[in-house]
């Protein structure tokens, strides 16, 4: 269905040609919230530039927009106001048969994308034998959310887990379980993620102060890239490790990647250096190979180059990812290739496109963007720490969040007087408290920093998970309460809207699609929390103000559709951003 301004536009496209000619046809109409609700709910500014153009006073051209516009099945009389706006008031009628028009689809009114595109959507990405972070939790969040809406739209996704599988730090960590624990290298679940963590860590501080160490090091790489079986099983075992974690995290959060780690890209490097150098871009700088692309400079203002090859003949993550370019574009087809990262990778994504562009890998009709974000901060407003100083540990804050929950649930019960069983507590505390962590993060323009805090995000009120959760269960009573059957509700039922209220809710469950369809342009997930969050406070105010289970047929139908419609929005939306919804909580 076309929006309601997309509707306006048409109007008026018409119109400016029937006044001053075909030329005018694609003048833009500047439509506009109406910046007052009185005024009505739209404004047309395109007066005041046109009677430029034209060379007559604007409240003139106004009034000849107006003999010429068709609108009267949309909106009241236009009126004019101040040097040139013309104000536009929605008709009840229209609005009605426009709710009645989404409440029969079962896609709420939102298209389809015409063109339907093959999008690579790189996002989680952690790092074998290291913990995921909170960085890492972003991404997954944010690249989840984005994968679910551009799929909803029709689009086919590929969810690429990046993982950071390769490179000289397996050297380093083989060599050092050789000496320390061999057996872990032969056998399975011999060491959890923790331990793996440490030892690590051990084996980069070896390496940092021992020369003879850091040889067999070196020697380990050389035979993982030589693809000796030994060293290859020790490193499938140590991926398999770390990946049993992260799955645990990724079956919490109910997240589905494909993984294609870095090592994916291994037989690839070769021919990337090589094409650039056949391209003659390479530049030979202290012995490693690399491009020089205009717009990047160090702090001293020197041109900083993007190193793909080097010295030792190595590549690196540059390299990785430049090959990850090419065979997105050339083998899966992407059209859109998306990198959700920290803002810190902003200047790696920039050099690595701009050198791709360069080399001429990046056709005119594919896009390629980053989707940066910011930090998560504790409470006192630094990065986020546990109180020992290390980072938090995935895992832990996520269990912290239920328990919370948990607990909020079982006192909201003794003050209730109500009895459920250990399995619906369970249940609820699990979604409420993953839930409010997804949605707190969701909920910022993904450029900022946030600060964490299990408070603000588990709180009833305000723009949280529960919140929403709370206005969809809301429904869900009214409907088990009244034994509605929303499923059989909506066919040939007329929408009566009358009271402010209900025209307010209405006008608001109308702009779900304009909202959808910025997402897919800007990719800020934000946007949907905002728009649901707004939804749950007109709701509640339509609640409040009008009678539903005890008015009249044929108002009481009418309300009963537009709760079921909320509701439908909220589930929908919650689940674009990767949240389930509750019937009861
Ligand atoms: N593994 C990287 C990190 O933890 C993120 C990878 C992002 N994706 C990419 N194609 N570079 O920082």
């Amino acid at each position: 269905m076309n929006s309601i301004a997309q509707q306006l536009k048409a109007r008026f496209e018409k119109a400016f040609t029937a006044a001053f000619g075909e030329s005018y046809a694609g003048a833009d109409p500047m439509l506009a919230a109406a910046s007052n609700p009185n005024f009505g709910d739209f404004q047309c500014n395109a007066a005041m530039s046109l009677g430029k153009k034209l060379g007559k006073p604007p409240r003139a051209i106004a009034s000849t927009i107006i003999e010429n516009l068709d609108i009267s099945d949309i909106c009241e009389t236009p009126e004019i106001a101040g040097p040139g706006f013309i104000n536009l008031k929605l008709k009840p009628a229209y609005l009605e048969a426009q709710i009645s028009a989404i409440a029969a689809d079962s896609r709420l009114g939102i298209e389809s994308a015409k063109t339907p595109q093959t999008i690579a959507i790189d996002f989680s990405s952690p790092n074998i034998a290291k913990e995921m972070h909170v960085g890492h939790l972003r991404s997954t969040i944010i690249g989840d959310a984005i994968a679910r809406t551009l799929e909803f739209q029709g689009h086919d996704v590929l969810r690429i887990n990046h993982i950071g599988d390769w490179g000289t730090q397996f050297g380093m960590l083989i060599a050092y379980l050789r000496e320390v624990h061999p057996e872990a290298l032969t056998t399975a679940d011999a060491l959890d993620l923790g331990d793996l963590v440490a030892f690590y860590r051990q084996a980069k501080q070896r390496f940092d102060t021992d020369e003879t160490f850091k040889e067999t090091a070196r020697q380990e790489v050389v035979k993982l890239q030589a693809g000796a079986e030994d060293t290859r099983h020790a490193w499938k075992l140590l991926c398999d490790q770390s990946r049993r974690e992260f799955q645990v995290i990724y079956d919490l959060l109910d997240i589905k990647l494909t993984e294609r780690g870095e090592s994916f890209y291994n037989p690839l490097l070769p021919a990337v250096v090589e094409d650039l150098t056949n391209l003659g871009l390479l530049v030979e700088s202290d012995g490693a190979k690399c491009v020089f692309v205009d717009g990047f400079t160090n702090k001293e203002g020197e041109p900083l180059p993007l190193i793909v090859q080097k010295t030792d003949g190595g590549y690196n993550y540059a390299t990785t990812d430049l090959a990850a370019v090419r065979y997105r574009i050339q083998k899966d087809n992407a059209k859109r290739l998306i990198y959700v990262t920290d803002s810190g990778q902003a200047n790696h994504f920039a050099q690595v496109f701009a050198v791709a562009r360069k080399a001429g890998w990046i056709p005119e009709d594919v896009e390629i963007v980053h989707v940066p974000f910011g930090l998560v901060l504790g409470e006192d407003g630094k990065r986020a720490k546990t109180r020992s100083g290390d980072t938090v540990r995935l895992r832990d804050l996520l269990d912290e969040a239920i328990v919370r929950a948990t607990k909020d649930l079982e006192d909201r019960l003794v003050t209730e007087e109500r009895h459920e069983t250990k399995e619906f507590i369970a249940n609820v505390g699990r979604v409420v408290g993953l839930s409010a962590v997804k949605y707190a993060d969701l909920s910022q323009n993904r450029a900022s920093n946030y600060v964490f805090s299990y408070d603000k995000m588990l709180a009833l009120q305000g723009n949280t998970a529960p919140y929403m959760l709370y206005a969809y269960a809301r429904v869900q009573g009214i409907r088990r309460k009244g034994e509605i059957d929303f499923e059989n509700l909506d066919a040939g039922a007329k929408v009566i809207l009358q009271s402010d209220a209900e025209l307010v809710l209405a006008k608001h469950l109308l702009q779900f699609n304009e909202v959808i369809n910025a997402v897919e342009g800007d990719l800020l997930p934000n946007r949907i929390c905002q728009y649901l969050f707004e939804l749950s406070q007109k709701y509640n105010q339509f609640f409040e103000q009008c009678q539903v289970l005890k008015s009249e047929e044929p108002l009481r139908t009418s309300r009963l559709i537009l709760c079921d419609l909320t509701a439908r929005t909220l589930k929908l939306g919650l689940e674009l951003l990767g949240i389930k919804v509750l019937e009861r909580m």
